[in-house]
């Protein structure tokens, strides 16, 4: 077998063949198909696209790159919830424990931003003393006694992916359908998650920007997901305006903290309950209802034990930012465009997010929302207020939100996207 015969058969629009597969991907985590080679063939793959077995292949040939873990020992069952990504998406933070508070165990491996979308990690990092890296004993520990563990994914899970993850993402090959579905869906499975749920973002603020794509990502990751005997569900959710009031990382964990004592934005606390009431049904779960959790604070509980142990400080302030800035409303009138991406791009540039992996985030950093698309909002009025450490940043944030606001004339008649667009099951 040799890397050039595999890219050529890609290239010329082939059907990859199982040894092709499994020999392209263990060589590739060995060391010995070069990064160059690789690239070429995931722009193949993303120009000519694989079928549905070549997926199931590829995504099993990552799984088997690296460990499998197993949950099986708690005698509970597992729902995790994966979200592709977006602006102002904090829900994970409250979602776990709310859903170890109904009475499943929830092991989420989660990530840290890159680009415009915020990271769990670097939200739950603006918690003095809590810590992202456990080991899978620790890990089980935390789930064990908490219901709940939030954690990177170890260097054992997945290292296929780790390294064409990183590849992707500096050869515009991230986009492509098969690979993202596989990116996924190995990491989650490799996981040993008895149920699913995919919150699959559509809109400007997500990697997939309108319906028919998310449809087509949806339902290849529940196909791998299923096939793999792991419950799988997907909602499709929108991702035009960012999600709740705040994007930045203690911003979204205040935020988060409101939701788990039974505030919070009404867009925060509907998707929250949907893919609570998801995951407790994928996992066979039939409880607790999860919006009395939030109402009597069972899920809080949850979170402060979640949190301690790991190492955080429940009860410590959160850091702010030195410096703010108000942007005010441009007309008076009906709100009916706060652009997810142009939001997601500011607070990135405002320090919230990393251009490379190894860059610091501030934790403080981010913006905040004074009003949602569909609220009639007055001229001069506060509408966004930006946060940073480091004031000279501000220009490029007022920039990147040039084309992030329009306002129609009062009366217009405006009714925002509904937050969950679809499911597939
Ligand atoms: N998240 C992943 O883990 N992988 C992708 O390819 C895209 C988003």
């Amino acid at each position: 077998m040799d890397a050039i015969s595999v890219i050529r058969a890609k290239r010329d629009r082939g059907e990859l063949t199982d040894p092709q597969i499994d020999w392209v991907i263990d060589a590739y985590t060995r060391g010995e198909v070069a990064d160059e080679q690789m690239s070429a063939l995931a722009m193949a793959i993303l120009l000519n696209g694989m079928t549905a077995r070549e997926i199931s292949r590829w995504t099993d040939a990552m799984i088997r790159s690296g460990e499998r873990m197993d949950f099986s020992s708690l005698g509970v069952p597992t729902a995790d919830k994966h979200s592709t990504g977006g602006v102002g998406d904090k829900i994970t933070l409250p979602l776990a424990p709310l859903v170890a508070a109904c009475g499943a165990a929830v092991p989420q491996l989660s990530g840290r931003g890159l680009g415009h979308t915020g990271g769990t990690l670097d939200k739950l990092e603006s918690i003095p003393g809590w810590r992202a890296l456990l080991s899978n004993d620790e890990m089980l520990a935390v789930l064990r006694d908490c219901g709940a563990v939030i954690c990177a994914a170890g260097d054992g899970l997945a290292p296929a992916d780790k390294k064409l993850y990183a590849l992707r993402d500096v050869t515009g090959t991230v986009e492509a359908i098969p690979l993202i579905a596989s990116s996924i869906m190995s990491k989650k499975i490799a996981e040993g998650t008895g149920a699913l749920v995919l919150d699959v973002k559509v809109g400007s603020g997500a990697f997939m920007k309108n319906l028919d794509d998310a449809r087509e990502l949806a339902r290849t990751m529940v196909g791998l997901g299923r096939s793999a005997g792991v419950a799988t569900v997907a909602l499709l959710t929108d991702m035009s305006t960012p999600l709740g009031l705040t994007a930045g990382n203690a911003l979204e964990v205040r935020e988060s903290l409101e939701v788990l004592a039974g505030g919070g934005p009404a867009d925060v606390v509907e998707l929250t309950l949907a893919l609570a009431r998801e995951m407790l049904a994928a996992a066979g779960v039939h409880g607790k209802d999860p919006a009395d959790a939030l109402r009597d604070g069972s899920a809080m509980d949850h979170w402060r034990r979640m949190i301690t142990a790991q190492g955080g400080d429940v009860d410590a302030p959160l850091p702010v930012a030195r410096e703010t800035h108000v942007i005010p409303a441009p007309a008076t009138g009906v709100l009916t465009t706060l652009d997810a991406y142009a939001v997601g791009v500011a607070a990135w540039r405002l320090g919230a997010g990393r251009a490379r992996k190894e860059d610091p985030v501030q934790a403080g950093a981010g913006i905040e929302l004074h009003a949602k698309p569909g609220a009639t909002v007055t001229a001069g009025q506060p509408l966004l207020t930006l946060h940073t450490d480091t004031p000279e940043r501000f220009p490029y944030a007022i920039e990147a939100l040039a084309d992030a606001v329009t306002v129609a004339p009062v009366g217009t008649a405006f009714t925002p996207a509904p937050i969950v667009l679809d499911r597939i099951a």
